[in-house]
Order: structure tokens, then sequence, then C-alpha cells
């Protein structure tokens, strides 16, 4: 892009403060800085804020509670382990994320929970994706996401770790997109003179990145029709659990989400329930408290189960997500900034990061299955240092699994 392309298009939108130190910049850092505004999806830049859409209907999901899932375990484990042994599962782990609240400069996948010896949340996560391997007599293929910022450090840990005994030929790492950050009025900020301060663009970019990395031929070529998505910070997930893969096929949806019940109606989790006849997930700050609090004749709740971002996709619907665009959900965030040609490190929170969310998926799926998992087995989450949800009570868990720390 030409200069005066990138300033027509900048004037056009509000944005000419980029170019503030253009001037000053060799011919590298021009053309650098052009490049980046030409990538700049200009359309979804709003002046700051979330915005916040009406609710509409919301119901129930179709569920499988515990004890469905014990009743019919068999007969879903025997389906879900032909699947994997055909080779129609893989497993897509989320790890682009900052990890902002457990403050670690490395990858969040990198953290030792071990206490007697090193146990990284990576190495947790392997622990249980052998144990289906071994029974599967099988590996499936494992797709990696990282981002720009932890891609190095990711990829470099996994080589240090023999790919946790994983076969390396099975283990694809791919890139995230960045999204630019801007101030509290929507401008976009610079983090140099020649670099817009930008941030991994939310876990809801997966699939198209994962296309983008170049990976569509091998599902096409491999036949892998259900993806496995999940977090890293789960320290108990279990990835392509036969349960989940078997009951998620016969029940003939297009996606599935493991899911815990919630303990209260203000557990702060986002709920899987149907929106307006469409599977969706409510985050539990758009969730009426009257509509949380309800609950069945039973006495359970109505709205009763919170995702724990261990999601199975269609792939076949998936390359009908492509086409689509997802919401921009924006928070605040302390965003470093060029001022008066120095970095600026503000102490309050100046700017939005703005995401996609692997959530706003569902709604494109059509349908959707809610498994119910029982929480003290698969959901250790780690967001923080001390505590809920956090390292302290997420080695609680693992102890209680029986990991040795
Ligand atoms: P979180 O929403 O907890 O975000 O990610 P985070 O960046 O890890 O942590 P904080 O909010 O800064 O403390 C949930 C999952 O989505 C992945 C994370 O790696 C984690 O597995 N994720 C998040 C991405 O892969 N990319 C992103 O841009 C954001």
């Amino acid at each position: 892009m030409t200069y005066s392309r990138a300033k027509a298009l900048l004037q056009q939108y509000g944005q000419t403060q980029v170019l503030e130190y253009y001037d000053e910049l060799n011919a590298g850092q021009q053309s650098a800085l052009l490049s980046q505004i030409e990538n700049i999806d200009f359309s979804n830049l709003a002046p700051g804020g979330e915005q916040t859409m009406p609710l509409g209907e919301l119901s129930p999901v179709p569920a499988l509670s515990c004890a469905d899932v014990e009743r019919d375990k068999e007969r879903y484990v025997a389906e879900g382990l032909k699947a994997i042994r055909s080779g129609k599962v893989a497993a897509v782990l989320l790890a682009g994320g900052q990890g902002t609240r457990l403050g670690s400069d490395k990858p969040k996948g990198m953290f030792n929970m071990g206490l007697s010896r090193e146990l990284s949340i990576f190495a947790c996560q392997f622990i249980n994706i052998k144990k289906v391997t071994d029974m599967a007599g099988v590996c499936f293929h494992i797709f990696v996401m990282t981002s720009v910022l932890n891609h190095d450090d990711t990829a470099a840990f996994f080589k240090e770790n023999d790919f946790f005994g994983y076969p390396s030929d099975k283990i694809h790492f791919f890139v995230q997109e960045m999204a630019p950050n801007c101030d509290i009025c929507g401008k976009l900020l610079l983090e140099s003179k020649w670099k817009i301060s930008s941030s991994p663009n939310g876990n809801g970019g997966w699939y198209s990145s994962l296309v983008k990395g170049g990976f569509g031929a091998l599902l096409e070529d491999e036949g892998i029709e259900w993806l496995n998505v999940y977090s890293v910070d789960n320290v108990l997930q279990r990835i392509c659990d036969p349960v989940f893969v078997g009951a998620t096929i016969e029940s003939g949806c297009n996606c599935s989400s493991k899911v815990v019940k919630k303990v209260s109606p203000e557990e702060r989790v986002g709920v899987l329930c149907m929106q307006n006849g469409q599977p969706s997930i409510v985050e539990y700050y758009e969730m009426p408290p009257e509509k949380a609090a309800l609950r069945r004749p039973d006495g359970e709740l109505v709205f009763a189960y919170g995702v724990t971002l261990n999601y199975l996709f269609r792939v076949e619907l998936l390359n009908k997500t492509l086409a689509k665009k997802l919401p921009v959900h924006r928070s605040l965030k302390i965003i470093p900034y060029m001022s008066e040609g120095r970095l600026v490190i503000p102490q309050e929170p100046n700017g939005y990061k703005s995401e996609l969310l692997v959530l706003d998926m569902i709604k494109f799926m059509g349908s959707c299955l809610a498994v119910e998992v029982v929480r003290e087995s698969e959901f250790a989450p780690v967001k923080n240092r001390t505590g809920a949800d956090s390292v302290e009570t997420a080695r609680t868990l693992l102890q209680k699994n029986g990991v040795r720390l």
C-alpha cells in the first residue's frame, strides 16, 4: 500500500494519528507500518465499549446429564472409539491467549503445576490424551493454535519436551491473527513509532486461522469430520473423550459442549441454551438474574449448564461459517502507547482489546448438545494465581484425581 492510499483510508476512518512519526522512519519501518494499515479491518473498529444485543427468547438446550451419560456410557464409548480409530476426529488446542490474569511472561501451557517435579499444563493435558490413545490404539491429529507473541516459546517447549511423548508428525502448529488495540474513543494506538498496538484476536478466529495456516487440505485428505476444540487452561481437560465423541455423533447434532452444572444461579460462567431457536452461549453478565434463578419443578436450574471450553464441531458446518462474520467483543485493558515520542505505560485501563470468541460460533451450527461432566473430575481452570479458578484450586483438583505433583 502506498503512503497516499494509506493516508486516504485513515482519513476516511479518522485514524491518521498512526502516521504521526512516519517522516522519522526509515524505508523498512515505513513499509512495515503501511502493510499493517493495509491489513486492518476498519469496519471492526467502533468507538469503544461492548455492544450488547437484545437477548430475545431463551430456552434450555438438549442435554445429557451425568446420569444419562453413565447409563449409555458403553455404547457411547464404542461409537466414539470407532470414529477415533477411523481418523474422523482431531483436536484443536487453543493456546494463543496472553494469560494476563495468571501473570506469567511465558505461554500459559508452560506454567509448572508440579510441586516436587516439573509438570506443565501442557503435560497435564497430555496425560489425559494418552489415556484415550492407549484405549483407541491410534493417535489423532492435534492442531495447536499460538499467537505471534508466544509461538516460538510454545513450539520450542514442545520440542524440548519431546512432544510429551506424542508422535510429532501428528502435532501441527498454526498462528492466529492479531487485532489492533484502540483507546477508549476508538482511536488506534501505536506501540512504537512504526508499529500499531495489537493483541491476539481472541479464540473465535481459530477455524479461519487453521485454514489460512494451510491445514484445510489435511482435514480433507485425512477425512477428519470432527474437531474437538479445547482451552489450554483446564488441567483436567479430557481431549477427544470417546464418551463425548460417541454421544455427539449419536445425537446427530452439529456441535456439542462439555458442560458442568452451575453451582449457583450467580456462578460466573457462560450458559449453553437456545436463544431465539438457535443454540447459543449466554455470558453470565448478559443473563438477567431472574432468568438465571429460574428452577424446574424438580428444583434444578432451568439454565443449568455452564460451558467448560471443550467443544466438538462438525467440520462440514465449520466450512460454512468461514464466510460469516463473528461479533467483535471489546475488553478494557491497560495498553502501552506512544505519546510525544515515548512509550507510556498506563496504571489504569486506557483502551480496548478486540476479540472474536469461539462461543459465538455455536449460533452458526444449527444444533448443539450439552454433555454434562463431573466437575471435580474434568474442570480445573487455571485463570488466576490464587483464589477462584487458580493454580491453587487446580492443584488441589489434580491431586484429588490422582495426579502426582
Ligand atoms: P481466556 O479467555 O482465559 O484468555 O482464554 P487468556 O488470554 O488465556 O487469559 P487472560 O484473560 O489474559 O487472563 C481461554 C482460552 O482461549 C485461548 C486461551 O489460550 C485459552 O485456552 N485464547 C484466548 C486464544 O487461543 N487466543 C486468544 O486470542 C485468546
